[in-house]
């Protein structure tokens, strides 16, 4: 659906907040813990380092109540005023109570109703789009929408394939009614459940519960076929990001900022080539945080928001477990 069509209330982004981690792991450090070097990582992922949450009383909702009080205090919200609170995560507090009640809770959102989002690496693109319904009907009027995951806590330390790429951290965007005639333009999203064993923690829900044999065999980790995941990002997002120019009658000239996932700068360097973005468009900042799962969007807004002026049009993409993918056309309106 081109959302440019219909004349519904438009959404738009209207403030803006992040956290991450203190506690810096570098490829360095790695260089202690596994078999690998920092050149490699580098020249194959473009990671130098990312953050971690070391205590391990913290979980997610920790980072997640951290971005939206950033986001509250520097946009003077009354969390009072806030209807709902998504929380686009894979590593939720607990698999049963929604963390986003709980962060709701947190931040005094006392009027609010909250759930979690789970669309691996494309949860925060997806939640957008389910924000952009909500305010698009009419049905409500602040929806606060946080990414964030502690990768650090189903990420196997003894791995080196999977270890050197996710850091922790938390991105928070309020969606409002537009201002003005800037917001959420057009979405284009896909998903491939075939391909599920590819990117994975394959127990600890109803297929493989909890047991003895999920524990000795290392299954309530993250696990992915690198090779596998890589091709059909590259294509994927890329195909996805041409896809969402075309409809909307877009060059990569007329584009302001490509905000891609960040899972490998050379997955994002072959979406920006395909969209003929020059490199000054092509937000980044997987060199100092990694890949931060359902943070890594609303991180890189967090981080360039300054740079950012109103009807900039800014092309999000993303591609994750599920396999899920997707790309969208937002125009900034503040
Ligand atoms: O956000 C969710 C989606 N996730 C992704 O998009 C990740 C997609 N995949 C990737 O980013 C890449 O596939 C990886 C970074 C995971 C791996 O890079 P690659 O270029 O695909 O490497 P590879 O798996 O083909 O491995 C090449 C070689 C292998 O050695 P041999 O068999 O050629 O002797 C690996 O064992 O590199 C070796 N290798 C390493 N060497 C040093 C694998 N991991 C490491 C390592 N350090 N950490």
């Amino acid at each position: 659906m081109n959302l440019e069509r219909t004349k519904q209330t438009k959404a738009a982004i209207t403030a803006v907040g992040g956290y991450v981690p203190d506690t810096i792991l570098s490829n360095q450090d790695l260089e202690k813990m596994v078999d690998t070097n920092d050149a490699w990582i580098t020249s194959r992922t473009g990671i130098k380092e990312r953050r971690i949450l070391k205590d391990p009383e913290k979980p997610t909702s920790f980072m997640a109540i951290e971005a939206a009080q950033d986001l509250i205090q520097s946009y003077h919200i009354d969390p009072s005023t806030i209807d709902l609170v998504i929380v686009a995560t894979v590593t939720p507090d607990m698999p049963v109570a929604a963390t986003a009640a709980y962060v709701a809770s947190s931040i005094g959102a006392t009027e609010a109703f909250g759930y979690d989002l789970s669309a691996a690496c494309s949860g925060f693109l997806y939640g957008m789009s389910t924000c952009a319904a909500y305010i698009n009907s009419g049905r409500y009027k602040k929806v606060l929408l946080i990414g964030a995951d502690k990768m650090s806590s189903i990420v196997d330390y003894t791995d080196r394939t999977t270890c050197i790429i996710f850091g922790d951290g938390a991105g928070a965007v309020l969606f409002e009614p537009s201002p003005n005639e800037y917001g959420w333009e057009d979405e284009y999203f896909r998903s491939n459940g075939a391909e599920r064993m590819s990117l994975r923690i394959k127990a600890g829900g109803s297929l493989y519960p909890t047991s003895t044999t999920t524990l000795e065999n290392g299954w309530h980790n993250l696990f992915q076929e690198g090779k596998t995941v890589f091709k059909y990002a590259v294509s994927e997002m890329a195909e996805a990001s041409e896809q969402i120019l075309k409809r909307n009658d877009l060059t990569g000239k007329e584009i302001n900022y490509l905000v891609p996932h960040q899972a490998n700068k050379r997955i994002i360097d072959a979406t920006a080539k395909r969209l003929g973005l020059e490199e000054e468009k092509v937000l980044m900042n997987i060199s100092y945080y990694g890949n931060t799962t359902a943070a890594t969007i609303p991180l890189l807004l967090n981080d360039n928001k300054l740079k950012f002026k109103k009807g900039d049009k800014l092309i999000f993409a993303a591609f994750g477990g599920g396999f899920t993918w997707g790309a969208s056309y937002l125009t900034w309106a503040i």
